[in-house]
C-alpha cells in the first residue's frame, strides 16, 4: 500500500501534523494592563524598591501560604541568600537532587557548603528512600526541587528531616502555585525559593524570591539583600554581611499584574496536561511523568514524560527531532547530564570527589528516556493538545522506519 504523504512522517518529506502557520501560545503574555503599570512607575520617577516591591511581596506571600516574602534579583540569589542566612558554613553539606538547573548545586558551593546527591525516582524528584544514607554529622538541610512543577514527597522528606533535625528549603523555582495537601509550595519547609526569570510562569525578565513563616529569618534574608542594613538601621550602617540583591518597581510591577493571570494559567495547563496524561500513557513505551493525590494544585512549568526506546522503536533523539519537524517546537530533551557531572560543579575548589558518584535514575532521564514540553504548549487550545497526542501517534506508527534512517 503507497505511504500517503500525511502519514509519511514530516522528517522524511511527508506532511507535517501541525500546519507550520499555526502558532503555538507566544510568552511572555501580557496586555494594557503590564504596559500602564510599567508607565507608572516610569512617570512616577520612584523606579527605586518601594511601594510596588512591598505590594508584591504581600501579594505573593499570600499567593504561596506563608507570611513573608523577601524579592531579591534572581532565583540563584534567592538560594544563595537563604543559605547565608540560615548560617550554612564552610563544609556544611545540603542534600540536593542530580536532575534539576543547575543553580541547585552551584548556589551551594558557591556558599562554601557541599552539596550531596542523592538520586531521583520515577517522579523525578528526589527519592525519599535514599535521603537518610546520604545524612552525614555535617548535613545542615535538604533541598528538594520540585521538577517541572510536579511537588516532591513532602510527608517523607519533611517527617526525615525533623527526626535528624535538619532544615528543609525548597527549590520552588518551578512551583508557582503549587500546593501540597492543601498548603503553597515554599510553605511546606523552613522556607522557598522562587524565579521570576523570562521562561518562568510568571516573569519579570529577572527576579526571585524568598518565602517563609519566620519573620527573623525573612528579616535576616531582608538586610542581606539590601547591603546589609537592618530596618529602621541608619543608612550607612551595615551589620549583617550583605549584597545589593533589590528587585525594582518595575519588576515588581509587572509581577503584580502577571500574579493576577497564574491562576488561570495554571487551570489551563493543569486540564491539557490532563488530556496530555491519559492520551501519552497509552501510547507503549511512554510515561508521563507520575502525579500524587496529594498534589492539590499542579504548576506546570514543565510537561515531563520518559520514552523506553526499546519498545517505543526509537531513540528520544530522533523521536524529538521527529517531532519538531512535525509541528511541535517546545520539546527537548532536558538537562543532558547529572548535575555532579558539571564541569564547574565537579572541579569546584570544595566539592568532593564526585568520580564515583552514581545516581542510575537521573542519569537514565538525562540520557536516554527523558522528553520535555515547554509549559507555553499548556497553555493551548483542547485541540492543540490533540496535535501533540497526533503527533507522538505518528511517530509511534513510524518509530521503526526513524530507527533505521
Ligand atoms: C530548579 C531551579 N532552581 C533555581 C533556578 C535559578 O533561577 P534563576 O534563573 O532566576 O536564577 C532555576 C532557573 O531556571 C531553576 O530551574
Amino acid at each position: 500500500m503507497a505511504t500517503t504523504s500525511s502519514s509519511q512522517l514530516a522528517l522524511f518529506g511527508g506532511a507535517p501534523v501541525r500546519d507550520a502557520r499555526k502558532p503555538w501560545p507566544a510568552w511572555p503574555i501580557f496586555d494594557d494592563r503590564e504596559k500602564q503599570a510599567l508607565v507608572e512607575v516610569l512617570e512616577s520617577g520612584k523606579w527605586w524598591y518601594g511601594e510596588r516591591v512591598a505590594r508584591f511581596e504581600r501579594e505573593y506571600a499570600a499567593f504561596q501560604d506563608t507570611k513573608h516574602c523577601v524579592t531579591v534579583t534572581s532565583g540563584t540569589t534567592a538560594g544563595e541568600v537563604l543559605l547565608q542566612a540560615i548560617g550554612l558554613n564552610s563544609g556544611d553539606e545540603v542534600i540536593v537532587p542530580p536532575y534539576t538547573f543547575y543553580a541547585t548545586a552551584s548556589m551551594v558551593l558557591r556558599r562554601g557548603g557541599i552539596p550531596v546527591f542523592v538520586d531521583v525516582d520515577d517522579s523525578w524528584c528526589m527519592n525519599p528512600d535514599l535521603i537518610e544514607a546520604a545524612i552525614s554529622p555535617r548535613t545542615r538541610a535538604i533541598m528538594p526541587v520540585h521538577l517541572g512543577g510536579r511537588v516532591c514527597d513532602m510527608d517523607r522528606i519533611n517527617e526525615i528531616a525533623a527526626r535528624h533535625g535538619l532544615l528543609v528549603l525548597e527549590d520552588a523555582c518551578h512551583s508557582w502555585g503549587g500546593k501540597w495537601k492543601g498548603k503553597g509550595t515554599g510553605a511546606l519547609g523552613k522556607a522557598g525559593i522562587f524565579s521570576f526569570q523570562a521562561s518562568k510562569n510568571i516573569n519579570a525578565a529577572e527576579g526571585g524570591a524568598i518565602v517563609t513563616d519566620d519573620e527573623d529569618l525573612a528579616e535576616l534574608c531582608r538586610s542581606i539583600t539590601n547591603c546589609g542594613r537592618l530596618k529602621g538601621g541608619l543608612w550607612y550602617s551595615h551589620p549583617n554581611l550583605g549584597t545589593n540583591a533589590r528587585l525594582t518597581e518595575f519588576q515588581a510591577a509587572l509581577l503584580s499584574v502577571q500574579l493576577t493571570r497564574l491562576e488561570e494559567h495554571n487551570r489551563t495547563r493543569d486540564k491539557n496536561a490532563a488530556i496530555l496524561n491519559e492520551a501519552l500513557a497509552r501510547i507503549e513505551g511512554l510515561t508521563p511523568q507520575p502525579g500524587d493525590e496529594r498534589i492539590t494544585r499542579r504548576a506546570y512549568h514543565l510537561y515531563c514524560l520518559r520514552i523506553d526506546p526499546e519498545t517505543f522503536g526509537c531513540s528520544r533523539e530522533k523521536l524529538v527531532e521527529a517531532a519538531k519537524a512535525e509541528g511541535l517546537p517546545g520539546i527537548s530533551e532536558g538537562y543532558g547530564i547529572p548535575l555532579y557531572e558539571q564541569p564547574s560543579i565537579a572541579n569546584a575548589p570544595n566539592a568532593p570527589d564526585y568520580s564515583k558518584q552514581e545516581c542510575p535514575v537521573a542519569r537514565d532521564i538525562c540520557s536516554r528516556s527523558g522528553i520535555w514540553i515547554a509549559h507555553t504548549a499548556l497553555l493551548g487550545s483542547e485541540a492543540d493538545m490533540h496535535d501533540i497526542v497526533a503527533i507522538f501517534t505518528k511517530i509511534k506508527k513510524n518509530a521503526e522506519a526513524l530507527d533505521r534512517a
